[in-house]
């Protein structure tokens, strides 16, 4: 691990990725209106995932002892210091599933290796905090790699991820947020329940003290 001088973590050293790191950075910095900076990004993300040479291997692994299940893995590759910006690979192994999770931040997510089907789900009840869920699937992709999708909460941001591949998938996430180590929804929709979760990080620990946590 690399830890700045400013105190952001840099995982992985290479150039194509400190070429994309630069471009989000600026991006972010002269764009407020997160639509734009997704719009912007577009190119470079996808300039990123057609370079197969900057992921590590062992950042393309199944995590037997994922935080998001057994078998997945959550490898932060790059956290900004003020823990508004992150970069990581998800990796599924073949048959895996995350569970149906939210992210609860802008986004730009795309496929690296393998292949992958993705459920986008809406919630569709009027209960809020504490009440039964409902979800409806509301777009069912498949993935193929280079092939990318934007997170704008509230809407898209609720999905459940599956690899379709005889090798393990990996995704790469840019996310306007420290997705490991923040507290989010995992949803269980045939028991319409909800529930608080923090995927981690495999290769990284969250830091202390925590985010805030879950009130109930
Ligand atoms: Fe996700």
């Amino acid at each position: 691990m690399t830890t700045m001088s400013d105190g952001a973590v840099l995982h992985v050293r290479s150039p194509v990725l400190k070429a994309f790191l630069e471009a989000v950075r600026q991006t972010v910095e002269r764009e407020p209106d997160r639509a734009q900076v997704i719009r912007a990004l577009r190119p470079s993300f996808a300039r990123l995932l057609a370079d197969s040479s900057w992921l590590p291997e062992e950042f393309r692994q199944p995590d037997p002892s994922g935080g998001m299940g057994e078998g997945v893995g959550n490898y932060l590759i790059y956290r900004s210091a003020a823990r508004d910006l992150s970069l990581m690979s998800l990796v599924l192994g073949p048959g895996v599933s995350t569970p149906v999770h939210d992210h609860l931040a802008w986004g730009i997510v795309g496929l690296y290796a393998g292949r992958q089907e993705e459920w986008v789900y809406r919630r569709t009840d009027a209960n809020g905090e504490g009440g039964p869920v409902d979800l409806t699937v509301v777009e069912h992709n498949r993935l193929s790699p280079g092939d990318f999708y934007d997170l704008l909460p509230p809407e898209g941001d609720i999905h459940q991820v599956r690899t379709t591949s005889a090798e393990p998938s990996a995704s790469i996430h840019l996310l306007g947020n420290d997705i490991g180590c923040v507290w989010r929804h995992r949803y269980e929709p045939e028991e319409h329940r909800v529930q608080p979760f923090r995927s981690g990080y495999s290769n990284e620990p969250c830091p202390e003290p925590l985010q805030s946590g879950p009130t109930g």
